[in-house]
């Protein structure tokens, strides 16, 4: 079935991806989104995604996706942007975020593909160190 092949793929994923409802609840959280923000998929599920990211941002996401469905107006979606992330235990990381939108009988559905930046930002440093 269709939710067979959805979670076959939410399992092998290298990287995160995270399926929301356009109210911002979790429908969906890869194997790698749970190893990296410390939370099992059955934690998440039914959540807002705004729990795995820092203030200003999580407060303000519900409106982010309110304007976006009033205006259409894409501020991340088809173009990705760095923004930052919190795992469970309150730390935070840079990631580069990516969102498409997907339309499932009326019901539209937003997916992010997560990549976490911090090796990449630790490399930067360690070479503004060596200059
Ligand atoms: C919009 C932050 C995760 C779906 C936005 C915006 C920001 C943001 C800053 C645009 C605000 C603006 O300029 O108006 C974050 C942060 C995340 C996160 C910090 C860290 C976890 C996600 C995930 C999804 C998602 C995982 C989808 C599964 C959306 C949608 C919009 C949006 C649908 C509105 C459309 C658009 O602006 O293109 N988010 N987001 N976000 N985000 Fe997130």
């Amino acid at each position: 079935t269709r939710e067979q092949h959805l979670q076959s793929i939410l399992a092998t994923v290298p990287d995160a991806m995270i399926i929301i409802d356009e109210t911002g609840d979790i429908t969906s959280f890869s194997a790698a989104a749970q190893r990296l923000f410390g939370y099992s998929e059955t934690e998440l599920v039914g959540r807002n995604v705004s729990c795995l990211m820092p203030q200003p941002d999580r407060d303000r996401h519900d409106e982010y996706i309110a304007h976006y469905l009033q205006t259409g107006e894409r501020r991340i979606i088809g173009l990705g942007r760095v923004v930052v992330g919190q795992r469970r235990d309150g730390s935070t990381f840079p990631m580069q975020l990516s969102v498409g939108e997907a339309g499932e009988d009326g019901q539209r559905l937003f997916t992010g593909f997560i990549r976490d930046l911090t090796a990449k930002e630790q490399d930067e440093l360690r070479l503004k160190e060596l200059q």
